[in-house]
């Protein structure tokens, strides 16, 4: 089903690229791009980069790019809308159930005429402002220590008292009352309509190209609510934009970085001094969409909340959502009940700026704000200060700024640096494992469509029973003959458990395995590993025997049917040599194959010769 480009673009806007492909490749930042191993090729050296500003990844080595489709499909295998649909889900978009649908066209279409509108009402507005109902709004601006052009190039506005104002002003633009309260410009009470925003200075929010999406509209005098807002609409949508981030790109690029605020007015007050990096959230806590919003532009940001606002849990949550997102954060810490704008007016630009300079890493922020409210004095409070920044601190990629870190902590509050490194050490494994069992689970959710390998997960049963069989299992078909990836997690992780926990018994193992994997597992070879094991008996060295000699039959059938590949290849470009050679080499492979389908050949059951299997 071909889904109409709208619905393509509503997913791609939703998701970060990034973050898709980090469930699978571990990424590193390097310089606007992101870099790892690639996984469609084998390689050392990290060639496979993701650009978060263009939103599309690159191998250098193999050449194989596109956008996040391209690689759902690649990576999981699948066609192109078995791609959309996972992104879809993954996205919270809905896709139209049936072809016919009428989401598409329609809703496109009713999109441009929602931009046409807000475009009219943002210019309506600003009539109105510099017109005589405006004096009043214009008074309230100068008071505001806000200057003309400023003014203009955030297009304030003034939304005048009377009841319809701006409905008909649109509707003699040709738009209907429908479309109106679609684009959350009027409301519906009592049978009639008016005008959402009524005696209110006016600030249009656009997207990042610059396109008005929605309005903020503020009382002039203490009344309340302070600010009325557009509801969620088709453009607009609740901590999905950045208040002036067109406005503010331009110089986010060239500092390096943006200034992130709270409010409209923080923002306006920025710029009128001079800061014209500053962008805000509106009053909400970061979410992932702003931070991609954030990362087109920069991988840097020093955030501005007063005092109060910046200590929250929320605020909290939402720097570490952009730290996550790969966006360095410092905090500034303004005085106690300053916000930037207050800031700006008492204490000038200069200052200002010489916060922003100094302003502390994230990291050394929450260690305060820990410190703060754990104390030093007790050695459970230290665990819970250290605790609180260890998350931070694995996320850091770079080892030598991490060691930094670390040391500016070990010192901080008394402690060998040693401990914090073993504590983060800890985190990091955590983490690298729940990454790795997704990645399976999303392997054999694919696999599962050819049946879970019954001879390998039998195998695999007898190899964590038994070292000796586990030996011999190897020793005749080689390390990496493991197929279902579920196995072949399984069987690395009781490896490394059977090497630091040796002569542990399987079903140990097995539970052992079972807690470190925990809840994020949802690896149904577990439960049937312990449904196996209830049933050892099963594991006499001639079943074993059988099985691997089905895993050879199975391999050398494949083996056969390429080789056949190749003859028939061969003999269409008619390389003569080479027919000769392949006809002999399948001959030899079928005759091994029917030894090993008769049980004859293939496996020796004395101990040692599985290591000298392996070894030559
Ligand atoms: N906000 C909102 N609705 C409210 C209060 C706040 O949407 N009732 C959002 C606005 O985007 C506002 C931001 O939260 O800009 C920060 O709130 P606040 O600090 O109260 O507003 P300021 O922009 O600082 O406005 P002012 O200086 O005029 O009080
Ligand atoms: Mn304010």
């Amino acid at each position: 089903m071909a889904y109409p480009e709208e619905i393509l673009e509503e997913i791609k806007a939703r998701l970060d690229i990034v973050e898709v492909v980090r469930e699978y490749v571990r990424l590193e930042r390097r310089g606007r791009n992101f870099v790892g191993l690639c996984p469609f090729h084998s390689e050392k050296t990290a060639s496979f980069t993701v650009s978060p500003e263009k939103q599309i990844f690159y191998c250098f080595g193999c050449g194989v790019g596109g956008d996040i489709f391209t690689f759902i499909r690649k990576i999981d295998n699948l066609d192109f809308p078995e791609a959309v649909r996972r992104l879809a889900d993954k996205a919270g978009v809905r896709l139209p159930q049936e072809k016919g649908s009428f989401y598409n066209e329609q809703q496109w279409s009713q999109r441009q005429r929602l931009y046409q509108m807000h475009a009219l009402a943002a210019k309506f507005y600003s009539l109105v402002l510099r017109g005589p109902e405006g004096e009043k709004a214009r008074n309230y601006i100068r008071t505001r220590g806000i200057g003309e052009e400023i003014a203009k190039k955030f297009q304030l506005g003034y939304a005048p008292e009377t009841p319809q104002a701006l409905i008909k002003y649109l509707k003699g633009e040709g738009f209907q009352t429908e479309e109106i309260l679609l684009a959350g410009l009027a409301v519906e009470r009592e049978g009639g309509i008016h005008d959402r925003f009524r005696n209110r200075l006016m600030f249009p929010i656009w997207d990042h190209r610059g396109r008005v999406i929605g309005f903020g509209g503020r009382v002039l005098d203490a009344g309340l609510p302070k600010y009325v807002n557009s509801p969620e609409t088709l453009l607009f949508r609740k901590g999905y934009h950045l208040y002036a981030l067109h406005l503010a790109s331009e110089a986010i690029r060239q500092q390096g970085f943006a200034l992130i605020v709270e409010g409209y007015m923080d923002a306006i007050a920025a710029h009128e001094a001079g800061i014209e990096n500053a962008v805000a959230t509106m009053g909400t806590a970061f979410t992932p969409q702003q931070a991609k919003e954030l990362r087109r532009f920069t991988s840097e940001a020093v955030i501005a909340y007063d005092a109060d606002a910046a200590g929250q849990a929320a605020t909290l949550r939402g720097l570490s959502i952009l730290q996550e997102a790969g966006v360095k954060v410092r905090v500034l810490e303004l005085p106690e009940g300053l916000d930037p704008d207050d800031f700006l007016k008492c204490k000038g630009a200069r200052a200002f700026n010489e916060m922003v300079a100094g302003a502390s890493s994230l990291i050394a922020y929450r260690l305060e704000q820990a410190i703060k409210t754990y104390g030093l004095r007790h050695e459970h409070s230290l665990a819970k200060v250290v605790a609180e920044v260890v998350p931070d601190i694995a996320r850091i990629e770079n080892a030598v700024e991490r060691d930094g870190y670390i040391r500016l902590i070990s010192k901080r509050i008394a402690l060998p640096e040693q401990s914090i490194y073993e504590e983060v050490k800890k985190y990091i494994h955590k983490k690298d494992k729940e990454v790795r069992i997704r990645h399976t689970i999303a392997e054999s959710k694919h696999n599962f469509i050819a049946g879970p390998d019954v001879q390998e997960t039998f195998l695999l049963s007898a190899y964590i029973h038994d070292p000796a069989l586990a030996q011999m299992i190897e020793g005749s078909l080689g390390e990496d003959f493991w197929e279902c990836p579920e196995c072949k997690f399984v069987r690395d992780e009781i490896k490394k458990l059977r090497f630091e926990k040796p002569g542990l018994a399987g079903d140990v193992l097995i539970n052992l395995l079972e807690k470190e994997i925990g809840v994020a597992s949802g690896l149904a070879i577990i439960a049937r590993l312990k449904i196996q094991s209830d049933a050892r008996v099963l594991f006499t060295p001639e079943a074993v025997k059988e099985a691997i000699n089905r895993v050879r039959a199975r391999n050398l059938h494949r083996l056969i049917k390429t080789k056949e590949q190749e003859l028939a290849q061969a003999e269409i470009s008619g390389a003569g040599r080479n027919i000769k050679e392949l006809q002999e080499e399948i001959f030899r492979l079928q005759q091994e194959l029917r030894l090993v389908r008769s049980g004859k050949e293939g496996v020796n059951f004395e101990r040692g010769t599985a290591a000298k299997a392996a070894n030559c």
